[in-house]
């Protein structure tokens, strides 16, 4: 693409018109020695994929719908940092292109005037002491007028919000800027720096959550992050638990 900057984030774009899911190309060329920063954008998705085996609404031409290759020499462990570092990169790019200001809802939802904008699923593919390849997709919705009655009243898009049609490629374009310069400082310095710039944008930390996993659901106060990404809640009789991955919801009271 003409502009882009980066030095190997997005220097390799595969783009298809129609796939089932971006994520299922991403992992079949990874493992046949796909290079780091290569990129899978299609515009339209007939079985996109979202987080907990749920479906992700990607109609034609109208959303980002995207999967980044990256081979990093990290421990499996480290791989859902990624995950934060990507929507800090993504509420960047959506910034500098649109000026509008989102925010984060722990762990991968980043929310526009508290509806989801963007959804972000990382996978992996690692043997238990080393990574063989991270996919992170990355799904916008950028230039729907509007969403389906099951999902009207959550979830919102680029020209909704901003009243007009936005650019797609300018808006990836500047996603994969910023991501590679917070993926280079992550490589260098670890994890702190984002864990700070992600807490900037993150609204589930200091309030009152339940967090419902596939087996149960707790409630209590949502403390912070540890420094892997790990959500700390306190329950009500002072419990900390470390929450891996669930779906937050925010109490009123
Ligand atoms: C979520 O549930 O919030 C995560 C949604 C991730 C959607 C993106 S769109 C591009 C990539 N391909 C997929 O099938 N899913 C991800």
């Amino acid at each position: 693409k003409a502009g882009l900057t980066t030095k190997y984030i997005g220097k390799n774009v595969v783009y298809e018109q129609s796939v089932s899911s971006t994520q299922e190309i991403a992992h079949r060329i990874a493992s046949d020695g796909a290079e780091e920063g290569t990129v899978i954008v299609a515009d339209e998705q007939l079985g996109g994929k979202g987080r907990l085996g749920r479906p992700w609404f990607s109609p034609i031409g109208s959303g980002i719908w995207m999967s980044l290759i990256l081979k990093p020499k990290i421990p499996p462990q480290q791989a859902p940092q990624l995950t934060l570092l990507t929507a800090v990169a993504v509420i960047r790019g959506i910034k500098e292109q649109t000026g509008l200001h989102c925010d984060i809802k722990w762990p991968n939802d980043i929310l526009l005037n508290g509806k989801k904008l963007v959804g972000i699923l990382t996978e992996m593919q690692a043997d238990p002491d080393q990574i063989h390849s991270v996919i992170i997709g990355i799904g916008i919705n950028v230039n729907q007028d509007f969403f389906p009655e099951e999902i009207k009243e959550i979830a919102t898009s680029l020209k909704i919000e901003k009243g007009e049609e936005i650019n797609r490629a300018s808006v990836m374009q500047s996603i994969m800027v910023q991501f590679e310069q917070l993926y280079e400082l992550f490589l260098d310095e670890g994890f702190l720096p984002i864990k700070h710039m992600w807490e900037a944008h993150a609204i589930t930390i200091g309030r009152r959550i339940t967090a419902r996993t596939i087996t149960n659901s707790i409630q209590g106060y949502a403390k912070g992050i540890t420094d892997d990404g790990v959500l700390l809640l306190e329950d009500d009789l002072g419990t900390i638990h470390k929450i891996y991955s669930a779906d937050i919801e925010f109490n009123v009271t």
